[in-house]
């Protein structure tokens, strides 16, 4: 049986359109998903929006909208452009879907069964216009950051999971699983925190109608992650599909941005633990792209819009973009002259190692040799970079090879005959010439046996320009093709791979 990738992204509010930011984990969770595919992985990946909050109700008011509408509008706007990224998901989960809501108030039985909730009192900042509450966390000074008024102080009935209670279950969870939590440099930071104490998590609201019904209480609706973190059990069937559920989970990854690490890394388990489920074997914490060092989203203004920099610089651009220089754990600024910067590269390197040897190859054809060019080791060490999510490194890697590749090809000059064209050739020179002409085709070959390995390995990053080069090339997109010399009959130079600007 074919080993299992089970990859998750957070499932994004829909409170305006995605930007460059809310891209950024579902083309991280793209790149995986199409490495365990080349790998021979049977692969399930998932993504979606997190619709039941207020500020999407607030969102729909202003539209002049009913919520339905409104919410349709934008998970279209949300699929279009993951569509136009190359991003390819196995299911695009929606947290108003009905098997969704099914399965919350399903779990929230099992767990109120168990006797972890319990009916309290809930104390937080409130805008009676937003009708919202907001964390200290959300606004430090306490001012609505959308009436920019005064928050009050509110008090209001609400179920309580008991957080408390899994304080050690957790503590040993984590030191049974050391790779739980990731990159390592975020695990003690958490880890601490939990060994302070857990306050009991507040997981219902009675001042709104929009939300899933708690069932043992109809005056009451279910609060943002207590439906939201179970969408990755709903997502692969765990009430309605029970086949795909046993094969796909625990979860292998979840990919989180790292300010919502605390709610993957122990709400998340504790509610598992609680219900009886396998727990997940990775939560993964990314960093922020930022814009003059604030983090890009809609709030702050500097969110670029995402269908524009498509148009203009292509997928593929922006997927290299994204992960060739900023180590994915860490925070990145983005501004646009990096951008084409990344993409001139691409062209500069890549292209014109492609489009150069394509054209040789196509003019003067080719003759199997041993690659020289491409070493074994190359394929462990991407190998293991990309399963540690170290993007950057494993492009870097790759391209080293493309350096090493356009150094051969610049030393060699596989276009050079040896001999002047008008010349009187004697015997000797024209057996010089053909000895010249054969070796050249054995460059070629060495070059676009080593152009196909790149590609293959470059698919999840940058999977439009792979696939143009296989298939002016002639070969296949999979792994086992790495190591396989290329049969090549006849090479096509094909269009430019990516414009440089
Ligand atoms: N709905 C919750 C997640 C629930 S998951 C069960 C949520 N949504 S969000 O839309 O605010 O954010 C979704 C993800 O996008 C988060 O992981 C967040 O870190 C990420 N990003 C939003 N802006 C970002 C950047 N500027 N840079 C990188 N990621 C950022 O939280």
């Amino acid at each position: 049986m074919a080993k299992k990738f089970y990859v998750t992204t957070p499932i994004y509010y829909p409170s305006g359109k995605p930007h460059l930011g809310s891209v950024y984990t579902t083309l991280a969770a793209d790149v995986l998903s199409r490495w365990y595919k080349l790998l021979g992985f049977d692969v399930f990946f998932l993504t979606g929006t997190d619709e039941h909050t207020k500020k999407v109700v607030i969102e729909a008011v202003k539209h002049g909208k009913d919520i339905e509408t409104y919410l349709g509008e934008i998970t279209n706007i949300f699929k279009k452009v993951f569509k136009n990224l190359n991003i390819e998901y196995d299911r695009f989960i929606r947290t108003s879907d009905k098997d969704h809501k099914k399965f919350v108030q399903y779990i929230l039985n099992v767990v109120n069964d168990k006797g972890d909730i319990y009916k309290g009192v809930y104390e937080g900042y409130y805008c009676s216009e937003c009708e919202n509450y907001y964390t200290e966390r959300e606004t430090p000074n306490l001012i609505c950051p959308i009436h920019k008024k005064s928050l009050e102080v509110l008090k209001e009935d609400s179920y309580f999971f008991k957080l408390s209670k899994y304080k050690d279950k957790l503590l040993d969870f984590y030191d049974k699983n050391p790779d739980f939590i990731s990159p390592e440099y975020r695990k003690s930071e958490i880890i601490n925190r939990v060994k302070e104490g857990l306050k009991d998590l507040s997981i219902s609201r009675t001042n709104t109608d929009w939300g899933i019904e708690i069932p043992f209480d109809k005056n009451h609706k279910v609060y943002v992650w207590f439906d939201a973190l179970n969408n990755y059990l709903t997502g692969v069937g765990v009430l309605d599909n029970k086949k795909l559920f046993k094969k796909f989970w625990p979860a292998d990854l979840h990919i989180v941005g790292k300010d919502i690490l605390w709610f993957h890394a122990v709400i998340w388990p504790a509610i598992l633990m609680s219900a009886g489920y396998e727990i997940p074997k990775m939560v993964y914490a990314h960093g922020w792209l930022t814009s003059n060092e604030k983090k890009i989203g809609k709030s702050t203004g500097n969110a670029d819009d995402i269908e524009e920099l498509i148009k203009k610089y292509g997928s593929d651009s922006i997927r290299y973009f994204l992960f060739k220089v900023t180590p994915f754990g860490e925070d990145g600024e983005y501004f646009e002259k990096n951008l084409v910067e990344r993409n001139n590269e691409l062209a500069n390197k890549l292209g014109n190692l492609v489009s150069r040897v394509s054209s040789l190859a196509e003019k003067n054809g080719v003759e199997k040799t041993k690659n020289k060019l491409f070493k074994k080791s190359y394929l462990k060490k991407i190998s293991s970079l990309i399963k540690n999510l170290e993007f950057d490194k494993s492009l870097n890697e790759i391209f080293t090879f493309v350096d090493v590749c356009n150094e051969y090809i610049q030393n060699e000059k596989p276009w050079e005959t040896g001999v002047q064209k008008d010349s009187n050739e004697s015997p000797e020179s024209t057996k010089l010439h053909s000895e010249k002409i054969l070796q050249n085709k054995k460059i070629l070959y060495e070059l676009v046996d080593s152009i196909k390995v790149i590609s293959i390995l470059l698919w999840p990053f940058i999977p439009n320009a792979s696939e143009k080069i296989a298939e002016n090339f002639g070969f296949k997109i999979s792994y086992d093709e790495i190591l396989k010399p290329i049969k090549v009959t006849n090479i096509k130079r094909g269009e430019n791979l990516f414009r440089k600007i």
